[in-house]
């Protein structure tokens, strides 16, 4: 199976999360965009509409006439899928390599489960051998950078790219994440940051993974 094979196998096996008549949550990325796909082959009628995560996956949704509503008109949302840059056997991740991490993570707030999918390759046990990418105020690039450089990292600015929200990128290398819930409460802490891509303190429920041998599906919490 090539990498591409597994990224629509984890999207279309988690078509059976989804919760009809309800809204539903969806992510950004390569993997999200064959989830997108999916849901438009079969279940589209069967949600009310999805809540999206960036401007890119709102262009695709309306392109197959999903509809798309504002995250304040939706009281409950069951269920967000997305995909992830890095993901642990815990449902910790590394998020915002499309940069759409902030509202990824304001979506995964929300939502009562979130449902990662990927290809094997994503799956690590340490968190960092992607750079972190880490959303900030573009006044604050300079400093939020130095402070990076003090909890051990090596930032790098995104050039050229501006977020959804107007914000700048930091990706931050060299990090070798031990506990990722207290960097992401760490990094969380540095003004001038709008969001950090570790997803830990708010993890995945459910890991779907595309692989040679076909999907395997972890549920966090659960032997
Ligand atoms: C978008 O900002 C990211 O968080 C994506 O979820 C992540 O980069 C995964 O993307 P792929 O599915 O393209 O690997």
């Amino acid at each position: 199976m090539t990498q591409n094979d597994q990224k629509r196998a984890a999207a279309e096996a988690a078509l059976a999360y989804i919760e009809p008549d309800s809204w539903l949550g969806v992510g950004t990325g390569s993997t999200v965009e064959f989830f997108i796909e999916a849901l438009a082959a079969t279940k589209s009628r069967f949600i009310k509409g999805a809540v999206s995560s960036s401007e890119r996956t709102t262009k695709l949704l309306k392109q197959h006439r999903i509809e798309v509503e504002s995250l304040n008109n939706v009281d409950r949302l069951p269920v967000y899928v997305d995909g992830a840059d890095e993901v642990t056997e815990h449902g910790a991740m590394i998020k915002g390599g499309g940069g759409a991490l902030t509202r990824e993570k304001i979506i995964a707030a929300v939502a009562q489960k979130f449902i990662c999918i990927a290809d094997q390759s994503k799956l690590v046990s340490v968190l960092g051998a992607f750079a972190l990418p880490v959303e900030v105020i573009p006044m604050a690039r300079s400093y939020v950078a130095r402070e990076l450089v003090k909890l051990g990292g090596h930032p790098e600015w995104r050039a050229g790219v501006t977020t959804d929200n107007g914000n700048v990128i930091l990706d931050v290398h060299g990090l070798s994440i031990i506990n990722p819930v207290d960097l992401e409460t760490q990094i969380n802490q540095i003004a001038g940051v709008v969001t950090v891509g570790l997803f830990a303190r708010r993890g995945a429920d459910v890991v779907v993974l595309g692989g040679d041998a076909g999907v395997t599906t972890r549920v966090i919490g659960k032997k």
